[in-house]
């Protein structure tokens, strides 16, 4: 068995920049509702035309130059993303071809807001068992052309962002590892957060009477997801500190998904954690779902929040729904 670790990550983001007083233009929204509510105060969203693989390009070259490997060393592509560009093939496919790697396998994973650490544990089994050396990991969403910005849909609207991440997992040759990842899911909550249309068991699966009744725009129980999400949270990371013989303080930073500052805060408050232990960045760029972690990630290294040898514990929680969390040294 070898062991894996993430050896470079990259992010990038659409340079257009929309404030919460941008939304209040489109929408009977207030910055100080939004900023109460969830912390954001504003996210990027992309400048059309721009399909998930095109917005995550600039994010791998990033994290293959710091990984110091090669785009030839890539072995395989695994992209994590909730917007892709078509039903079929997935972003993977794009993704494989703007980075001109004719033959590497691609696998693209629909798991929302848990996709970086489903990713990240696909990756760790194949790089475990040696059937590759070198693994490029993305989390990416264009979340912005999916959204109803207008009044009726305003509770979603206000979270969600655009952004991508990018990994390489390779062979750890040092202490750097991903020690443990650990997958959940209940889709009894499927439809708690989640897009209807289009539907893939009706002919035509996409019509004038769902685009006008907005079956094609997300929905979201809030109240719903807000329970489940601060209980899930403490305890997927009390789960990855258990299977590594970790106490909390062992821990030099988790990482949360970025989906509100509230959850964050009080996952903190409930594994007794202070809150610069917690890393957050979410009023910068909004819920980016299957991006979320690995942007986290990159900002938590570029603020010096993040150093070689860390003890690290990721954690998600999303619509599906899914959860997950990882155990690794940085
Ligand atoms: O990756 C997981 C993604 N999802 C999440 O993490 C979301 C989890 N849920 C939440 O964070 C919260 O439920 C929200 C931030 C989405 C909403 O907060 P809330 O405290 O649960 O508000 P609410 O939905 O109960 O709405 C309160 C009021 C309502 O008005 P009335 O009925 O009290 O008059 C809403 O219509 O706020 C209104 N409202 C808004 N007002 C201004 C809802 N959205 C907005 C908005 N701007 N954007």
């Amino acid at each position: 068995m070898f062991r894996s670790k993430i050896a470079g990550i990259g992010k990038h983001v659409p340079e257009n920049v929309v404030t919460n007083y941008d939304l209040e233009k489109m929408m009977d929204t207030s910055n100080e509702w939004i900023v109460e509510r969830t912390g954001i105060h504003e996210r990027h969203f992309v400048t059309q035309p721009c399909g998930a693989a095109e917005l995550a390009l600039p994010a791998c070259e990033k994290a293959i130059l710091r990984a110091g490997i090669e785009k030839k060393d890539i072995d395989f592509i695994i992209v994590a993303t909730t917007t892709p560009e078509h039903l079929f093939p997935g972003t993977s496919s794009f993704l494989q071809t703007l980075l001109d790697l004719p033959g590497v396998p691609t696998l693209d994973i629909r798991v929302q807001c848990s996709g970086f650490i489903y990713g990240l544990s696909i990756a760790d089994q194949f790089i475990k068992t040696g059937q590759y050396q070198n693994i490029l990991l993305v989390g990416v969403e264009v979340q912005s052309v999916g959204l109803n910005l207008n009044t009726e849909g305003r509770d979603i609207a206000v979270l969600f962002g655009d952004g991508a991440g990018a990994a390489i997992i390779t062979r750890s040759d040092d202490k750097s590892e991903i020690l443990s990842t650990h997958l959940y899911g209940d889709g009894r909550y499927a439809k708690d957060l989640w897009v209807d249309a289009p539907v893939g068991y009706q002919s035509p699966r996409i019509s004038k009477e769902m685009i006008d009744e907005g079956r094609i725009y997300p929905k979201m129980n809030g109240r719903q997801v807000f329970k489940h999400a601060i209980t899930k949270f403490p305890k997927v990371v009390m789960t990855a500190l258990k299977a590594n013989n970790w106490t909390i303080e062992d821990v030099d930073l988790v990482v949360p998904h970025q989906a509100n500052m509230r959850i964050t805060e009080s996952v903190a408050k409930r594994l007794g954690l202070p809150l610069e232990k917690v890393f957050s960045n979410i009023h910068k760029y909004g819920n980016t779902t299957a991006a979320s972690i690995p942007l986290a990630l990159d900002d938590a290294c570029a603020e010096q929040k993040l150093k070689k040898g860390d003890k690290v514990v990721l954690a998600t929680f999303g619509s599906g729904f899914t959860w997950s969390s990882a155990a690794i040294i940085w």
